[in-house]
């Protein structure tokens, strides 16, 4: 059976990668959405297959990875709790050894991000996080690469999280590192990213609780829901907590002229976004979730290629 080797390389946070290999990757989601839509045959990767281990709900992240790896002339096997040994307390290490030993590349949608490392730690295969309670990279490459295409580099620009210090915020805060960007957080007290981050980014992260100072003259706004997965119970509790929090028209003309405003869906329309927003002719709310597509394609590639050597 294959071993882990320490030169496989993963994808669970946005700091495995360097700020160049980054940028060349946004380069060629780029590259690869246009050759996508030219219909270009893109299948590169004849009988590779990847492992999709979902421990949480999706829509956005397995469409993409799936119809991603079809592209790419390989396959996709769908794994859930439910049905497989996962669900049964097989240890993660056990399964990280014995799924990796069977397939080319793994993705995996879970909790607690030491699942995700420890899986990772085990597989002889790239590991790539499919979002984590901490983290969601993948998220994060979409993103870029839609503000990439409207306005041309993120370097040195301004961008306003408004809402929950949640994984999409900690993989905010790690995309400002990684892309070069000043990141203002604007979440109510008790709702803060890890302090860890935090005080590692201090240079070009900073908290400022009220919407409208965070959003002032930002070239980017950017939420999430205010009651992530696993958090249901807390829905009612949230909405009175981030009363004040919605990002609105209103709260969008305080940003820069021409500022793009982005959503990783699913959204609560009305709540943590208006949904004249979501539904104004300006939004690239759906170009941001058609590039999971084009973003993922691009990073299965870059691992594929780095796992052949
Ligand atoms: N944005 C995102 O990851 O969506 P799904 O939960 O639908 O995959
Ligand atoms: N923060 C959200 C993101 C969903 C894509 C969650 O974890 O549920």
């Amino acid at each position: 059976m294959s071993q882990p080797k320490p030169q496989t390389r993963h994808f669970l946070t946005l700091l495995d990668f360097t700020p160049a290999e980054l940028a060349a990757l946004i380069d060629r989601a780029i590259e690869m959405k246009r050759e996508h839509l030219a219909g270009v045959d893109q299948r590169r990767f004849p009988a590779k297959v990847m492992a999709m281990v979902f421990e949480k709900s999706s829509t956005r992240t397995r469409v993409s990875f799936e119809a991603g790896m079809a592209q790419l002339g390989g396959h996709a096997v769908f794994l859930s709790p439910r049905d497989s040994q996962l669900g049964r307390g097989e240890p993660v290490s056990d399964s990280g050894r014995v799924i990796s030993s069977m397939v080319d590349i793994v993705m995996i949608r879970t909790f607690a991000h030491a699942i995700i490392e420890e899986f990772a730690a085990h597989s002889s295969v790239p590991v790539i996080n499919a979002l984590t309670d901490d983290y969601h990279p993948c998220q994060l490459l979409a993103d870029i690469q839609t503000f990439v295409e409207h306005r041309g580099s993120i370097a040195g620009k301004s961008v306003a999280w408004v809402g929950d210090g949640n994984n999409m915020c900690h993989s905010y805060i790690n995309a400002a590192r990684q892309f070069d960007f000043e990141l203002r957080i604007a979440c109510p007290e008790g709702f803060e990213p890890m302090a860890q981050l935090l005080n590692a980014n201090a240079d070009r992260v900073r908290i400022v609780r009220d919407p409208a100072a965070a959003v002032a003259g930002a070239d980017l706004v950017a939420t999430d829901v205010w009651a992530s997965m696993g958090q249901e119970d807390e829905q009612k509790a949230r909405e009175k907590a981030f009363a004040g929090y919605q990002v609105n028209g209103e709260l969008m003309s305080r940003a820069a002229p021409g500022a793009l405003y982005m959503h990783c869906l699913p959204a609560h329309r009305d709540e943590e976004i208006s949904a004249e927003l979501m539904d104004s002719p300006e939004s690239v709310i759906w170009e941001e979730a058609e590039n999971r597509l084009h973003a993922q394609k691009a990073l299965i590639e870059m691992l594929l290629q780095s796992a052949a050597g």
